[in-house]
């Protein structure tokens, strides 16, 4: 599953003990094992080998130009939603020609940049857009490759504000339109400035089933059959991530499974595929670590109350989101053996896990059995490698913590934590 485990009572981050990487950077901190990283990488590049596909990582999940830049050296492309994460990937030494580009409502000075750095291929997500990009191609004597986002209106089964792929969602476009967009945009002046060549879908993230991309892959081989029959030229087939990942151990299946299921389905189409897994890859290279501050009983409840909460995670405020705590040195008595909420030790309390802030959403876990803990001791979010430290903030004026990522006994500083001078820099410098 990865790299973090306890070690006669105290977690360790592959050689070192993670209380150790506290001491010398703080709290609260981002924990990121290399090793981890790696691993997930291959295991879904040797599992879907056969198709050959460009495995595109999703930056929005975990956008370190560190982490980039390991996986860029893994062989990974890159999945952006944005012109910023371009730029990332840019600083990361990676090739755009490596990259994927959605977002459903890209700017004109996002897809001139694009352009410019020579992108493998713009995910489009309505017919306005697929106009707009031709416009701007024709304007920069580009001819750009485009996929269409298509909406194969499946339940992925998972969380209703991570699904992307239901009709009622604000991405891509739905099948039938999607054979009139090809067509039109095809027999359309505009074809020229555009080579709209290929589909993509994404269904939705923390997937844990193969029947939804089962179903939503034949509902796309039938267009690209339908497409070809029309005399349209269809080289690509994008299928997206979602592929979960171990929260709770035993959730996610191995990337085995997904493609066993999806390889018989491509493998003999005369498709180049490319995929865009995030989660899967960095969910569990990660963990945040927060310092106990209080202890205090509230009504009939006990808050553990913590240096850090949802600005640096703001998964379980957001979509109620499970992830495992565990004190960092519980010593051998709480060591535990799996990483779920169903591991209960004799002398566990239940208590709520929560953080500094000022809004009654911020905290990590309700009703949580947890080892006894006191003021500073040392608590472990786990799986906060995917959708943490991108999509924290400075909420209260809260610094942004530090990143380290470890490999073997390697310990390496790859963001330094924020300043109060941060906090005001961009206020101050107008
Ligand atoms: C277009 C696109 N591709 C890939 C991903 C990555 O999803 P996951 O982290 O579930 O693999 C996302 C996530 O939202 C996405 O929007």
């Amino acid at each position: 599953m990865d790299l973090f485990e306890y070690r006669q009572g105290r977690l360790y981050c592959e050689q070192v003990p993670v209380a150790d990487i506290a001491r010398r950077y703080g709290t609260p901190l981002f924990i990121y094992s290399a090793g981890t990283l790696r691993n997930h990488f291959r295991r879904l590049a040797e599992a879907f080998a056969p198709l050959k596909p460009l495995i595109c990582y999703s930056v929005k999940v975990c956008s370190n130009v560190h982490i980039l830049e390991l996986l860029r050296e893994e062989g990974s492309g890159f999945d952006l939603v944005s012109g910023g994460e371009l730029y990332r990937v840019i600083e990361a030494g990676g090739d755009p020609g490596t990259c994927c580009y959605a977002g459903v409502a890209k700017t004109d000075a996002e897809i001139r940049f694009a352009l410019e750095k020579g992108i493998r291929m713009f995910n489009v997500e309505s017919e306005a857009e697929l106009q707009n990009l031709a416009r701007l191609a024709a304007d920069m004597g580009r001819r750009p490759r485009a996929a269409l986002r298509v909406n194969p209106d499946v339940d992925p089964k998972t969380h209703r504000y991570i699904a992307t792929g239901r009709k009622e969602t604000k991405f891509g476009v739905d099948l039938a339109r999607a054979e009139r967009v090809f067509r039109e945009f095809a027999a359309s002046p505009a074809a020229a400035h555009v080579a709209l060549t290929a589909i993509h879908i994404h269904i939705g993230s923390q997937i844990t089933t193969v029947e939804p991309y089962v179903e939503a892959v034949n509902k796309v081989l039938g267009l690209v059959r339908s497409l070809r029959a029309a005399g349209l030229e269809i080289t690509a087939v994008d299928f997206g991530g979602g592929f979960a990942a171990d929260y709770e151990a035993g959730q996610a299946l191995d990337a085995g499974v997904f493609a066993e299921a999806l390889v018989p389905l491509l493998r003999n189409e005369n498709l180049e595929i490319i995929m865009e897994p995030g989660r899967f890859i960095a969910g569990n290279s990660g963990i945040l670590v927060t310092e106990v501050q209080y202890i205090k009983a509230g009504g009939d409840r006990t808050f553990v109350l913590c240096d850090s909460g949802m600005h640096h995670l703001i998964r379980p405020a957001l979509y109620g989101s499970y992830h495992h705590i565990w004190p960092v040195d519980p010593g051998a008595k709480f060591s535990p053996r799996q990483r779920t909420r169903d591991e209960v030790f004799k002398g566990m309390e239940l208590v709520d896990v929560v953080g500094p802030i000022c809004e009654s959403t911020d905290f990590f876990a309700k009703d949580r059995h947890l080892p006894p803990v006191k003021r500073g001791d040392l608590l472990a979010v786990f799986s906060a490698g995917a959708y943490g430290m991108t999509m924290a903030s400075e909420y209260n004026s809260f610094p942004r913590p530090p990143e380290i990522l470890v490999e073997g006994a390697e310990v390496r500083l790859i963001r330094r934590r924020g300043t109060y001078a941060d906090l005001v820099a961009p206020e101050k410098d107008v």
